[in-house]
């Protein structure tokens, strides 16, 4: 019988390995041009559709973008925010009610839908990206996927299979975040 495994660095390992999936979640901003599995995407509309909002409105909508020729010209359209729509072989577009007194609500629910969908495609070995569409942006977007006036866009989420530059480090061996004793304060401020 082996040992029962009792070391607090055993306990760490073990948790930071069932956490990795999150730690490892990253903006991608190349994809190959792979098509993406339909069921794959299917099944992050089902991601999208089981995020949390508040008081279970769930505000959002979502429009699937495969067709090549619109992706493009969603990237072209708001560059340098869209860049990652240049190479993504699709696109799931977050569309939101335009509710001035429930900006921040909706802008809330909106970033964990996006963040949940970046989750989601590593979990299938895809990966995502948040592209921004800036408030100039937003006529060309509303015209492309035919929206009507009480709907907004800010974020369209791309997803593929990440390129190996996009694989690649982004910054040196811990530098990617702040320190945890920067971000984290114990028990009250400064502790
Ligand atoms: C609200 C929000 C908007 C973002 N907008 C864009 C964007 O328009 N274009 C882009 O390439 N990345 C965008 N990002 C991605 C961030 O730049 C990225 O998460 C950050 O640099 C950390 O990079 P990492 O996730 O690869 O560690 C956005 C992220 C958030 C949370």
């Amino acid at each position: 019988m082996s040992e029962p495994t009792s070391s607090t660095e055993a306990v760490t390992s073990d948790v930071r390995a069932r956490i990795r999936p999150l730690l490892r979640t990253r903006q991608v901003r190349s994809f190959t041009n792979e098509p993406v599995d339909p069921a794959a995407l299917e099944a992050l509309l089902d991601v999208a559709r089981w995020s949390g909002s508040s008081r279970n409105e769930q505000p959002w909508r979502f429009v699937l973008v495969r067709d090549a020729v619109t992706i493009r010209r969603l990237a072209a359209a708001g560059l340098p925010q869209t860049r990652l729509l240049e190479t993504a072989p699709a696109a799931i577009v977050i569309v939101v009610p335009d509710e001035p007194g429930r900006a921040v609500s909706r802008s809330y629910d909106e970033g964990r839908v996006a963040e949940r969908l970046l989750i989601g495609a590593g979990l299938l070995d895809l990966a995502a990206g948040i592209a921004w569409i800036r408030g100039e942006v937003e006529p060309a977007v509303r015209e492309l996927l035919g929206l009507p006036a009480d709907w907004l866009v800010r974020t369209i989420v791309g997803v593929g299979r990440p390129t190996s530059e996009a694989r690649r480090p982004k910054s040196a061996p811990g530098r990617a975040r702040l320190p945890r004793e920067e971000l984290v304060h114990r028990e009250r401020w400064g502790g």
